[in-house]
């Protein structure tokens, strides 16, 4: 199949397109590749180092599935910049379904997020429930479902992943993720802080999720819709227990420090749908997952723990600083561009209409 991926060289993208290649599929990926290239030891697909704001319609001809990942990718990111977010999540996605639609491209498959279900308590929220995000990630995300879901036909069949907060190995590591910043946490400093331990937050495996886009892919058009994707709610308290325990079971003990911080994010959700419908079987535990961890990366020496590089917002932030510095510098161009025009001699005045 000929299948486009935006936020390809992203953490679930680092996973997601090899799978993908493997399985023989005709790869396109368009990424401005804010975390570097993840993808560069990967052969057999095409790169297009843009941001999906720019991508030229002729990458979508043949295109017969699109997997629309980029993006702002968690709420620190989202808060620091809200208009960055609101256009790379909101209106970037308004623009590729857009495109999509006009290249007549059938399969569009999203990742959205569970966090727009808010603070839902202690009730188990299905994908009828009512989502209601306060803050500027959720709700772009929510209005990216709408721009998606509002254009939805028999020509257009949207497969949005409502996706659990994600954990696991990837060749982009982010160790900004719950059960990642945990076991990075306990490697290092023997200590793993719950910052609320009441909470509730659902979880899935990078590699368990990659299964349930492979199953999109192949789910005849019939199929079409929201989808919780979830292995498994926990509260934080039982993450950091899990964790602890992985990390016990790999000859690393640490201690948990129960912290009792605010967070407007507590959601239960159920996944019946997806493993209904598209056949989703989540198999890879918190265990497993950070077990993989320290064995791919090692001992708390090893400097990719400690590098800030692998939290998206670290990267981020810096990467605003240098673009607001351009923009200083596109003021004095302005400027000097009207002193430069003020001080045109007769001779140099343009002799045509605009
Ligand atoms: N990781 C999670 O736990 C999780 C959970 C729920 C939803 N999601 C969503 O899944 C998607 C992928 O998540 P991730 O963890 O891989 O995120 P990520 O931040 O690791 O990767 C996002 C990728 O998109 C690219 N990108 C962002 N904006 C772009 C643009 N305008 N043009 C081109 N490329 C752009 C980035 O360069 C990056 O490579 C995101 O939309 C995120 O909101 C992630």
């Amino acid at each position: 199949m000929k299948i486009l991926v935006t936020g390809g060289a992203g953490y679930i993208g680092s996973v997601l397109v090899p799978q993908l290649v493997a399985d023989g599929h005709d790869v396109t990926v368009v990424d401005k590749l804010t975390f570097g290239n993840n993808l560069k030891d990967l052969a057999g697909f095409t790169l297009h180092d843009r941001d999906v704001l720019d991508l030229e319609p002729d990458w979508l001809d043949g295109i017969e599935a699109v997997i629309h990942l980029a993006g702002i990718s968690n709420d620190p990111m989202a808060n620091f910049r809200p208009r960055d977010n609101f256009i790379n999540n909101s209106a970037l996605t308004g623009l590729l379904v857009y495109f999509c639609k006009q290249k007549k491209i059938k399969r569009f498959i999203f990742g959205s997020t569970c966090s727009i279900y808010g603070f839902s308590s202690e009730k188990m929220v299905d994908e009828q429930s009512p989502v209601s995000p306060s803050f500027p990630y959720g709700l772009s995300k929510q209005h990216a479902e709408y721009a998606i879901s509002s254009v939805a036909d028999e020509n257009f069949r949207p497969i949005i992943f409502r996706q659990a907060t994600v954990f696991g190995w990837a060749p982009r590591m982010r160790f900004d993720l719950v059960v990642n910043t945990m076991t990075k946490y306990g490697v290092c400093h023997g200590k793993i802080s719950v910052n609320n331990p009441r909470l509730w937050r659902p979880l899935i495996h990078v590699r368990d999720l990659v299964a349930a886009y492979l199953l999109a892919i192949k789910a005849p058009d019939e199929v079409a819709g929201i989808f919780n994707v979830a292995a498994k709610n926990y509260t934080i308290l039982e993450i950091g227990q899990e964790v602890q325990q992985a990390l016990a079971d790999n000859s690393l003990p640490c201690e948990l420090e129960i912290l009792d911080q605010e967070d407007p994010r507590s959601y239960r959700v159920n996944s019946n749908r997806a493993a209904s419908v598209l056949g989703f079987e989540p198999k890879i535990s918190i265990a497993e997952g950070v077990a993989e961890i320290v064995w791919k990366i090692g001992d708390a020496q090893q400097p990719q723990w400690h590098n800030p590089w692998f939290i998206n917002a670290e990267v981020y932030r810096k990467k605003i600083i240098a673009e607001e510095k351009t923009y200083e510098m596109w003021k004095n161009f302005m400027v000097n561009l009207k002193n430069e025009f003020d001080n045109l001699k007769p001779s140099e005045w343009p002799q045509e209409g605009p």
